[in-house]
């Protein structure tokens, strides 16, 4: 129906007649002439109609925003002082000889370059509309040309796609899961995937080497700006290639990318152990963008008065730290300090302490801080000396349980660095490794810091003799203090298997049940394999700087894990209940 794409014309088409069809994005009538904007998936054209193409004309002035049009028409150079800079086509326009209406349209729910007044539930309902804009559109064709590139790069390297059930048994990543119930097995469910981690180690078994898929993933969890319950991964599994070799192949992936489609050359992934990222930066996917990082000071405070400060001081599962901002004494207010301290009260934090260096030459004299009166000048000067704090620096503080500390802290370092635009370079990507094998809930229950299936460094007895201590061989990969993506070396023998069920307080029944399977593919001559996931979204998400996980998504659910589109979930007629043999405790209405 078409010969060129609207975004597509420039001056090198002037004097061809064309033919454009797409969506009427404006029409301005000036008096005896209308201005219609045209557009499609490429960008905007500027069509002209005159009144000598009178039948066109007449059309065009029953036409509106969003009608659907097929305009044919000669490519003329716009005159002098009229052109568009802002548009690609801009130095053109469009000649209209003949205008057909191929669809009319109510008037949209909302404007389509108006969109920031509009709220998020609004444009979910109207997804089919809000996802013509063209940042949108745009979004949607990086994530296209991102999977393209990813599935080249695999390709060339060797990795075979390969599809797997998203009808299955549960898979332990730590969410809650979907479930599906059967009705050809009363009274049984499938779960939805939370990954496909099972499947790829069996495929390893099954000798195919090297496996990739672009995965749907269900995790019934709590949802924040960068998680949804359905997401896609980038799976990826390999055998017979050690941790190094697995993490620089996937840098070069990354790279890769970032170059082709944003022209970044993205710098060296330095390896940051998991001990030095908490203790440094107070979590395990540190934004290294911002040049701030916690310095521990608990030696000094054990015998100050300040309770607050000695009570964690002395407390092994505690820290006191103090974080050095530099210029902080200048760039923050008394008011703003106030606000931080309530800031960190969200992540459990009962104050937060600071002193403002004013002239540190001056001694005590030129500090401000509610909290110097409850020290000796001695500890003072070595906090000081210790952070590096200078004139015109502030120093805050944090003493509590170390968890409350390592969240409050590091939030606030985030939130501080990004309020005095003090970050240091646009990207900072970080391979975080080292991780412990496990960690204890609050109710001292052992749990996997990643799944059970990933391998400890040592070997099962050690592992059994001082679990908490055992460190995986797993790795994530940061970027600008997201998780893109993270992975492991798995165990490929039973005998290792057994005793992570075992510490993790899985019995041999539970495990014959729930992994049974798994466990008797490591009996027949599982290789050594491991590979990783990224997430597809927020991958996506960082390259075109969207703010929300929801953006990147052509359809995704709302905080509530919702579809306000399709108004899924929804309620089922009692007939396929009774099918699936599910009666509700309360009575569904019809
Ligand atoms: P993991 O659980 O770390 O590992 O997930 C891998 C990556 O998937 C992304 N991700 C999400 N993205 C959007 N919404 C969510 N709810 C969500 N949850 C996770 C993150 C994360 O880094 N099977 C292992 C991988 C492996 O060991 O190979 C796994 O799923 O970017
Ligand atoms: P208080 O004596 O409780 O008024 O506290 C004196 C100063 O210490 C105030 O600036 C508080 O915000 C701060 N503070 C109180 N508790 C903590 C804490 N757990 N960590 C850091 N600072 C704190």
């Amino acid at each position: 129906m078409r010969t060129h794409y609207c975004g597509e014309l420039d001056t090198s088409h002037i004097g061809q007649t064309v033919t454009l069809c797409g969506w009427v994005h404006r029409r301005r009538d000036h008096g005896g002439v209308i201005f219609l904007d045209m557009r499609d998936r490429d960008g905007l054209s500027q069509v002209v109609v005159d009144p000598d193409t009178k039948e066109s004309f007449a059309r065009a002035e029953h036409v509106r925003s969003e009608f659907v049009l097929r305009i044919t028409g000669l490519v003329r150079a716009r005159p002098t002082g009229t052109e568009n800079r802002d548009l690609a086509s801009g130095a053109i326009e469009l000649l209209c000889r003949e205008l057909e209406v191929l669809n009319s349209a109510e008037t949209p729910p909302f404007q389509l370059d108006e969109h920031t007044a509009v709220s998020e539930d609004v444009r979910l309902r109207s997804r089919f509309i809000d996802l013509r804009r063209p940042e949108m559109q745009n979004r949607l064709r990086m994530r296209s040309s991102v999977t393209s590139t990813v599935r080249n790069f695999l390709d060339s390297h060797g990795f075979l796609d390969i599809e797997t059930p998203i009808l299955t048994r549960a898979t332990p990543e730590g969410a809650r899961d979907y479930l599906v119930p059967s009705r050809t097995h009363p009274g049984k469910f499938f779960a939805l995937p939370q990954s496909p981690q099972l499947f790829k180690q069996l495929l390893m078994v099954a000798g195919m080497d090297r496996y990739y898929q672009i995965a749907k993933c269900f995790r019934d969890e709590d949802l924040r700006a960068d998680r949804q319950p359905e997401f896609t991964q980038i799976d990826i599994e390999t055998s017979f290639m050690t941790e190094e070799q697995i993490m620089a192949l996937m840098e070069q992936m990354i790279r890769e990318l970032f170059s082709k489609h944003l022209g970044i050359s993205l710098p060296e992934f330095p390896r940051m152990p998991y001990s030095e990222a908490v203790s440094r930066f107070g979590i395990d996917r540190p934004d290294l963008r911002i040049p701030m990082e916690f310095t521990d000071i608990a030696d000094l405070m054990k015998a100050v008065e300040f309770k607050v400060f000695n009570g964690p001081a002395n407390d092994p599962q505690s820290r006191v730290v103090a974080m050095r901002v530099p210029g902080g004494a200048e760039k923050i207010s008394r008011k703003q300090v106030d606000a931080y301290g309530d800031y960190v009260g969200q992540y459990g934090a009962r104050g937060l302490a600071w002193i403002k260096i004013n002239d540190l030459s001056a001694g005590m004299e030129g500090l401000q801080s509610p909290i110097i009166k409850f020290m000796p000048e001695t500890v003072v000067n070595q906090v000081l000396q210790r952070t590096g704090a200078q004139t015109g620096d502030l120093v805050f503080f944090g003493a509590d349980k170390a968890k409350i500390v390592n969240e409050a802290l590091g939030a606030l370092r985030v939130k501080v660095g990004l309020d005095l635009g003090m970050l240091e370079c646009e990207w900072a990507p970080v391979w975080v490794v080292d991780f412990p094998m496990f960690e204890q809930d609050k109710d001292g229950n052992v749990t996997s810091v990643h799944h059970p299936f990933t391998a400890p460094s040592c070997s099962p007895q050690e592992l059994e003799a001082n679990p908490l201590a055992a460190l995986s061989r797993a790795y994530d990969m940061v970027l600008n203090g997201t998780e893109l993506g993270g992975g492991s070396i798995r165990i490929n023998r039973e005998e290792m298997q057994q005793a992570v069920f075992r510490i993790l307080g899985i019995g041999p029944e539970e495990a014959e049940e729930k992994f049974g399977f798994l466990l008797n593919a490591l009996k027949y001559g599982a290789p050594p394999h491991g590979g990783l996931a990224f997430g597809l979204d927020r991958l996506v998400m960082m390259m075109t700087g969207s703010h929300s996980i929801r953006d990147v998504i052509a359809f995704p659910k709302t905080q509530s894990a919702a579809c306000p589109l399709t108004e899924a979930p929804g309620a089922v007629p009692q007939k396929q209940l009774r099918e699936l043999n599910i009666r509700l405790r309360e009575q569904i209405t019809e």
